[in-house]
């Protein structure tokens, strides 16, 4: 059976650089692993009130529900204020919950960041790895995949526009999915 590895975008833009990388992660998805784009659409702002009195939104069951038969996860990240955007840590935090029900628990995960500007969202990237410390979600080493001057990277259509740059995020993907198998092996 394929793996089924989720692809989670931090950003609801339109235009997003991250969905357009989230996409072109997907097509690159290797043999044995089925990549699934998860929306973070209509997630509202975590209360803890939701789960502590039975008032969970139908939007937290759904995802909820979802990712907990997903095996394994990539992150794509751009970055507010050198840090991740509010959608994505309340994504986190959305799937911590209820206590003991975390939908993250002991998944591989891989973090790539990406910002139009030179310091490829760095920031944003290692405090992604700081929760998933806490969440328990082992997080691929190498490569780090930090992605500067992601406005140069897509043509019109979204397409990834230089065979240099898509040659680097398949040997990212690949270097994921070759360690995810590892992990797996393993348990
Ligand atoms: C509130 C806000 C804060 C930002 N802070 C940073 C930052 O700290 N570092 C950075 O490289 N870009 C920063 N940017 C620019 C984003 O990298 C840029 O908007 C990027 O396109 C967002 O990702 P997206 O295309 O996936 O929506 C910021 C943008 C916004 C709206």
């Amino acid at each position: 059976m394929n793996n089924r590895i989720g692809i989670i975008a931090g950003s609801l833009r339109k235009a997003s650089f991250s969905k357009k990388l989230a996409k072109a992660v997907k097509d690159l998805q290797p043999e044995g692993f089925e990549f699934e784009i998860i929306s973070l659409e209509n997630l509202p702002i975590y209360n803890q009130d939701f789960d502590d009195f039975n008032e969970v939104p139908e939007s937290y069951t759904e995802f909820r529900t979802k990712l907990k038969d997903i095996e394994g996860f990539i992150f794509i990240t751009p970055e507010y204020n050198r840090s991740i955007p509010g959608v994505l840590k309340n994504a986190v935090d959305v799937g911590s919950r209820p206590a003991g029900k975390s939908v993250w628990d002991n998944k591989p995960a891989a973090v790539f960041s990406s910002s139009p500007g030179n310091i490829s969202a760095f920031g944003a990237n290692h405090h992604l790895r700081q929760c998933f410390v806490f969440l328990n979600l082992p997080t691929m080493q190498q490569p780090e995949v930090y992605i500067a001057n992601v406005a140069e990277w897509f043509d019109d259509g979204g397409n990834i526009k230089s065979e240099e740059n898509k040659k680097f995020l398949k040997s990212a993907v690949d270097a994921y999915a070759e360690w995810f198998s590892k992990l797996e092996g393993n348990k």
